[in-house]
């Protein structure tokens, strides 16, 4: 088993690679939680996973309620908070009482933000079933949910008392779910890590066959990275913007197709764009573009305009990201890679450059 701890004072937590949910239970009594435990997930992932997972919770002692919440993004909203409070004042559960989220992003967020909410907070664990959530949403405390006029536009930074992650899981999630997590994983070694970047161009085909050794590797480097960044700014002051890269064209892409794109899909797109803009701003050589573009073609990931349903207008593109600048009342911060493993945050940006790479 291997540990990433997450270094924030005294909500300080451990990340779990390699406990199999058969450990669970056991893994959970030690944080001191109470008897009562709500298990909120999805009818896929129960009928693929849950009981395992119900069997070792109740094997430690837990009383275990599953709630569960229909599969897809379109749930994320306040009434299936609310549906979660429901049952948890149903059943009598009290401040002691934890949740665990077990499923991918969509549920960890859902189940993060009512735990955050319900009596003023109550804990919770994470037991991410997807890559993307094993490399990013269970890991930093951004917790919330979808409001119709926006996603994730109501939410709150709340950390779990941990995560486990049984990287077995992997096996039953689609191809197509496991590339999306992979841009996630291709970002972080453009912003932090240019060995890394290197292991992934090297080691794809024991990734995508999901090798053990390497998929864990993989994993646990993603989760050191942004455990390191969410450490040294929790509430993205600052620093933590640089987990942002590719997300800025990505936001704008996953709005031009209403949320029907992947996310991953959408991020591996906007890492190329932002790394052309990088070269055209001046900031690194015509080299690095090649270098994002060639890894993320390599994992089967779309890399321009085109992968798109219905190609967006430039001005669209650009009115979108637009929206996001007013929410920080300034011109939009880009992510900008100098080479393979070094990003700046930058308002430095020609506005011409960019439409002429999303014309082009
Ligand atoms: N909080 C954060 O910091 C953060 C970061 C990135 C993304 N997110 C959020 O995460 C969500 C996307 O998460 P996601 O990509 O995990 O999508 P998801 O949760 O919708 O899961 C994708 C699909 O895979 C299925 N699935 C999950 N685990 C499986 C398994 N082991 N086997 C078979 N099928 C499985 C799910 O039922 C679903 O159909 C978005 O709502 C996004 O906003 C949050
Ligand atoms: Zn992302």
């Amino acid at each position: 088993m291997h540990t990433v701890k997450v270094s924030l004072g005294d909500r300080s937590y451990d990340i779990e690679l390699g406990t199999g949910l058969d450990q669970a239970g056991a893994h959970l009594k030690e944080l001191g939680l109470g008897q009562k435990m709500a298990l909120v997930t999805n009818p896929l992932i129960k009928k693929l996973h849950g009981q395992r997972m119900v069997d070792s919770l109740k094997a430690a002692g837990f009383l275990v309620m599953s709630v569960e919440v229909p599969d897809g993004e379109q749930y994320k909203n306040l009434d299936w908070a609310n549906a979660i409070y429901t049952a948890l004042l149903t059943n009598g559960f009290d401040r002691k009482s934890a949740l665990v989220a077990f499923g991918g992003g969509v549920i960890g967020d859902l189940t993060g933000f009512a735990a955050a909410t319900f009596m003023r907070g109550v804990p919770f664990v994470q037991v991410p079933t997807t890559l993307l959530a094993m490399v990013d949403s269970s890991v930093g405390g951004k917790t919330g949910v979808n409001h119709p006029m926006g996603k994730n536009m109501i939410g709150a930074f709340y950390q779990p008392k941990k995560v486990l992650m049984d990287l077995a899981v992997l096996k039953t999630l689609p191809r197509e779910e496991f590339l999306s997590g992979m841009a996630e994983v291709i970002k972080y070694g453009v912003i932090r890590d240019a060995a890394f970047f290197d292991y992934l161009d090297k080691n794809r085909e024991e990734i995508l066959s999901l090798e053990p050794d390497v998929l864990t590797h993989i994993i646990k480097r993603s989760c050191e990275i942004k455990a390191e960044v969410v450490s040294k700014d929790e509430r993205e002051g600052g620093l933590r913007a640089i987990l942002n890269f590719g997300h800025t064209v990505g936001h704008a892409i996953e709005t031009a197709e209403n949320y029907t794109m992947r996310h991953g899909e959408a991020v591996a797109i906007g890492m190329v764009y932002a790394s052309r803009l990088a070269h055209k701003t001046g900031l690194c050589d015509a080299a690095v573009p090649e270098q994002v573009e060639k890894l993320v073609r390599s994992y089967g990931l779309p890399t321009d305009l085109s992968a798109l349903k219905r190609r967006p207008g430039v001005t669209e593109l650009m009115d979108t990201m637009q929206i996001d600048k007013k929410a920080e009342g300034g011109k939009v911060k880009f992510i900008l890679p100098k080479t393979i493993g070094e990003v700046v945050i930058t308002k430095e940006w020609e506005e011409g450059h960019l439409k002429n790479l999303l014309a082009d």
